[in-house]
């Protein structure tokens, strides 16, 4: 019997992603979002490159639980994996309560749910300024520096209790994501961010294509090389991967603990101008930065040690940052039109 996975956010950058993943790995999906951060361009590019038109897509608000409870009476769901969340740190800041209200309910009303199989998408943003890198799963979690931080923390502490207090009726795992970026192959679903990008990825590719006049690189002197930050660059394929191999662990009952975390990264430190750098020469073109002063709440060097989920999940990152940065590039084209 094929098993149906639930992707909730999942006409989002990542949540497309996983779902093309998911699909070509056997799955039924369930697709719900509430659109409040995307259009449907990305789910109709997943329609396209799995060639399946039947793809359930559920409109709702997970925050809704009559909704939450409507989606899992008509769906039989194995597991969930759930994107559907507000992730713009700056804007978290300024309006803390929506994003408390949103990304706390909306998980604990898929809790309350009783789906017994639940992966959350955390962050490395949960290690804050590591005093040692690269960061393992035991690295102390430093308290958060925004609200969108904490409600990641706040979600997996949510987990971990709900977990333990189920006597083994909910499995659940947390997967850190360092920085996912590019766009899948096909150059039909990538990333969309609304309005000015916060991220790094996107700012380069639109400033390349010319809606951004210039890239500015927020700091050159940290104590790094070559005074920039340091990050651990995620191909979004790669990571989308990550998600199956653990969902195919939860549904295989092959967890040694009710709950497990997992980096999910290369390894592999880069800086800020390294992968400008990498940009220009792999798509042939020069990109317009300057630097600029530092970014309040950026940490200098964070990368991953991604030899357990190497080990227990039998997955690695495979895909070059060079071929990513190709990919991200590819994907601005597409949706320039050339
Ligand atoms: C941020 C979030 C992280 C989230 C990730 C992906 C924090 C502290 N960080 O990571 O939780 O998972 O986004 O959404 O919560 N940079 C520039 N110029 C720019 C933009 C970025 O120089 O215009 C630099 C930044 O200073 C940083 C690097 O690029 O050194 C990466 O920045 P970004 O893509 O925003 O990701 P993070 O801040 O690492």
């Amino acid at each position: 019997m094929k098993k149906t996975v639930l992707v909730s956010g999942g006409a989002g950058f990542i949540g497309s992603h996983v779902t093309v993943e998911l699909i070509a790995a056997g799955y039924d999906v369930v697709v719900a979002d509430n659109m409040s951060n995307c259009d449907l361009t990305c789910f109709e590019g997943v329609k396209k490159i799995t060639g399946r038109e039947d793809i359930p897509f559920v409109k709702m608000d997970f925050c809704d639980m009559d909704a939450v409870r409507r989606l899992f009476s008509q769906y039989s769901i194995d597991a969930v994996i759930h994107f559907a969340a507000f992730k713009a740190v700056g804007e978290s800041v300024a309006e803390p309560l929506k994003y408390y209200k949103n990304n706390l309910i909306s998980f604990m009303n898929i809790l309350e749910s009783g789906c017994p199989n639940v992966l959350f998408s955390s962050s490395a943003t949960v290690y804050g300024e590591p005093e040692q890198v690269p960061v393992t799963e035991q690295s102390p979690r430093q308290p958060a520096t925004s609200p969108y931080g904490n409600t990641k923390q706040i979600c997996e502490d949510i987990l971990q209790d709900t977990v333990k207090a189920s006597g083994g009726a909910l499995r659940g795992i947390l997967l850190r994501y360092f920085n996912p970026i590019g766009a899948h192959p096909s150059a039909l679903i990538g990333e969309l961010p609304r309005g000015v990008p916060n991220n790094l990825v996107p700012f380069i590719t639109q400033t390349a294509i010319g809606k951004r006049e210039c890239l500015s690189i927020f700091g050159n002197d940290y104590p790094t090389a070559d005074g920039t930050c340091l990050r651990d660059y995620i191909d979004i394929v790669d990571l989308a991967k990550a998600h199956v191999y653990a969902v195919r662990r939860m549904l295989d009952g092959k967890m040694e603990q009710g709950c497990e975390v997992y980096n999910v990264g290369t390894g592999r430190p880069v800086s800020v101008l390294e992968l400008v750098n990498a940009f220009e020469k792999v798509n042939n073109l020069k990109l317009n930065y300057k630097f600029a002063p530092r970014r309040a709440g950026d940490v200098t060097a964070i990368w991953a040690d991604p030899t357990l989920a190497n080990e227990k999940l039998g997955w690695k990152a495979e895909r070059s940052v060079e071929d990513t940065l190709k990919s991200a590039w590819a994907w601005e084209l597409h949706l320039a039109g050339k």
